[in-house]
């Protein structure tokens, strides 16, 4: 973008920047946004299909969950960035409903063009819209019912729906079971209220078997064997010691050479460093410690000398496996050997060896921290393994929100029209132009049991109809059995959500909407400059204003105060 002054040329953006402005960077921007939409709404309910996604290195994701094919994709345009944020919002917020969150966002927009075709003006659709998701919050919280960790029954159908249309889902029972009893295990109680951090729970993910296999196991799973053949398979009462620095005599940092004349002096080098092993695992083996895992590399000779001793060790152990097993055990990860006391030990009642497949792992058992539990997920190729974990996580957050916030909502497309139909009354409520966003934003809802229906091959107007009507007699509850193809009650079907997944879904496709809706302009080839959210034009007006008067001033500053002296005498008023 350039101007002219004394026939040069003056850049303000970069060369080469594009810049759409007013309808057009607009209508770019909608259209951008709703195309990314639409790329998901394919996988939406249980009926929804997977997609194969192949990077440019060839690495294939096969997928059905929201957040991550829209992570997957290479998408470059600002505002359909902004739909793939939505997705990563929710499920960092909730885990679960990130496709919802997403179509969402689409059909928000998708109708505030209908709106802008009429000349409403983008900031009374944003502020028409936003009236709108808090009057949707306000309804979804009276349509929720209670829960709490007590109602098994209720967590395992809160499981079976978020694993419903996943890769997982011909052993929903399965999963859901693992999922539920894995989330009890590590509830806990702050002020007074059910925390649940999911990161208390270590999927280890190992290829073969069925997914069937999966198992849950209290305590923790190492994806580590024994470091020597020597050292026992089983250590009952372990005593376990976390070291994150080598077993091994570190090299030096600086090229050294040491020069050796006669053997005699080999042997004495050679003798040394063996003793300075000997002093490490000495340390080891005094304090106590019947169990070593170990960050980094043990060396062959401290492995000789640790199987001697009898303790069970494992090298190369993660980092994050390390913070697991400090917090399940009560052991503290030592940065150095010089002084082990009792208190860094942690304790469990059985450290030992299994096979799972032909592979060797270490379970943690019986450990002092009962909070700590692991799954592990069998999967028979890697990308149902892969596929299996994004299920397993959207089901283990569901039931985690669930405990926590003690709410939950009828699914299968059921609050989304009871709420369609709520704002439409509230929209006649309201005067000026909100009226007509508000009455859009509700239009907008049913897109989710349109897909729905959609999705499972049946006739989205008969459902939507069927569904309204029931909804208008009172039950708030009947949504779409995509099985049946019958408009049913959901709550009774089983089919059951957290309050959290739908406010959330709400509220972040509200913004991002209202966001796209009123940016006017955008340069694609150059986001960072030119994306402005004010008035493009007076934006552009200023910029070159800015660059004429810093050419100008200079030059005739003298002449420019000068002139003030002459003209701020005749404003003076004069005196009679
Ligand atoms: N058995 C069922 N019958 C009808 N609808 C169902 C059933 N199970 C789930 N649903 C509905 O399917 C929708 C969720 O579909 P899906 O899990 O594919 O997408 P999402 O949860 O929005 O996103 P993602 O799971 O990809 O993060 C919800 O509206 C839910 O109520
Ligand atoms: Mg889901």
């Amino acid at each position: 973008m350039s101007g002219q002054l004394a026939g040069q040329p003056i850049f303000i953006l970069r060369e080469g920047s594009q810049r759409t402005k007013g309808r057009e960077a607009q209508n770019n921007n909608i259209m951008a946004a709703k195309a990314v939409a639409a790329a998901v709404r394919t996988t939406l309910g249980p009926k929804g299909m997977d997609k194969m996604l192949v990077d440019s290195l060839g690495d294939i994701v096969i997928t059905n969950d929201g957040a991550t094919i829209l992570k997957e994709m290479d998408i470059e345009h600002p505002a359909a960035k902004m739909i793939v944020e939505v997705a990563k919002t929710q499920d960092d917020e909730v885990g679960d409903g990130t496709t919802t969150a997403a179509v969402l966002a689409g059909e928000f927009l998708k109708n505030a063009e209908e709106l802008l075709e009429l000349g409403v003006h983008p900031t009374v659709i944003a502020s028409g819209y936003r009236l709108a998701s808090i009057k949707a919050r306000e309804i979804l919280k009276t349509l929720a019912k209670p829960v709490t960790s007590k109602d098994r029954d209720l967590l395992l159908k809160i499981a079976a729906t978020a694993i419903t249309g996943k890769g997982a889902e011909s052993s929903k029972d399965v999963f859901a079971k693992l999922t539920v009893d894995a989330v009890l295990a590590v509830v806990d109680t702050e002020n007074g209220k059910q925390k649940v951090d999911i990161d208390d729970i270590k999927v280890e993910k190992k290829v073969g078997g069925s997914v069937e296999e999966s198992v849950l196991i209290e305590g923790m799973v190492i994806d580590k064997e024994r470091v020597h053949t020597n050292m026992p398979k089983k250590i009952t009462k372990a005593k376990i010691l976390l070291i994150n620095e080598a077993l091994e005599i570190k090299k030096t940092e600086v090229d050294a050479e040491i020069s050796i004349k006669s053997p005699d002096q080999l042997q004495l080098f050679l003798d040394q460093e063996e003793q300075m092993i000997h002093d490490m695992v000495t340390k080891v083996i005094k304090s106590g410690a019947n169990v070593v895992f170990v960050q980094k590399g043990i060396d062959d000779i401290a492995q000789h000398y640790l199987a001697k001793a009898g303790i069970y060790a494992a090298r190369r152990v993660k980092k994050s496996d390390m913070d697991k097993l400090a917090r399940a055990t009560g052991a503290k990860v030592l940065t150095s050997l010089k002084e082990i006391n009792d208190s860094d030990l942690g304790k469990a009642g059985l450290v030992e060896e299994k096979k799972i497949g032909d592979e060797a792992m270490t379970y943690v058992t019986e450990c002092h921290n009962p909070k700590a539990v692991s799954i592990i997920l069998r999967g028979g190729t890697e990308h149902v393994a892969d596929e299996a974990e994004r299920a397993l996580h959207d089901a283990l957050r569901v039931v985690g929100v669930a405990i926590e916030d003690e709410t939950l909502v009828a699914g299968g497309g059921s609050p989304e029209v009871e709420l369609a139909l709520r704002l439409r009354e509230y929209s006649s409520t309201l005067k000026g132009r909100e009226q007509l966003a508000v009455a859009k934003f509700a239009d907008a809802l049913e897109v989710i049991p349109r897909t729905l229906a959609e999705n499972a091959g049946l006739d989205p107007i008969d459902m939507l109809v069927e569904m309204r009507s029931q909804h208008e007699k009172g039950n708030k509850t009947a949504g779409l059995n995509v099985f049946t193809g019958k408009v049913v009650d959901m709550w009774k079907e089983g089919v059951v959500e957290p309050l959290r997944v739908k406010t959330q879904a709400i509220s972040s496709g509200t913004e991002a909407a209202t966001m796209i809706l009123r940016s006017m302009m955008c340069s694609p080839a150059n986001q960072a400059e030119a994306c402005h959210q004010a008035d493009p034009e007076a934006w552009a007006e200023w910029a070159e204003w800015k660059v004429w008067t810093k050419r100008i001033t200079p030059r005739f500053s003298f002449f420019f105060w000068l002139q003030w002296i002459f003209l701020i005498p005749l404003h003076i008023p004069k005196r009679n």
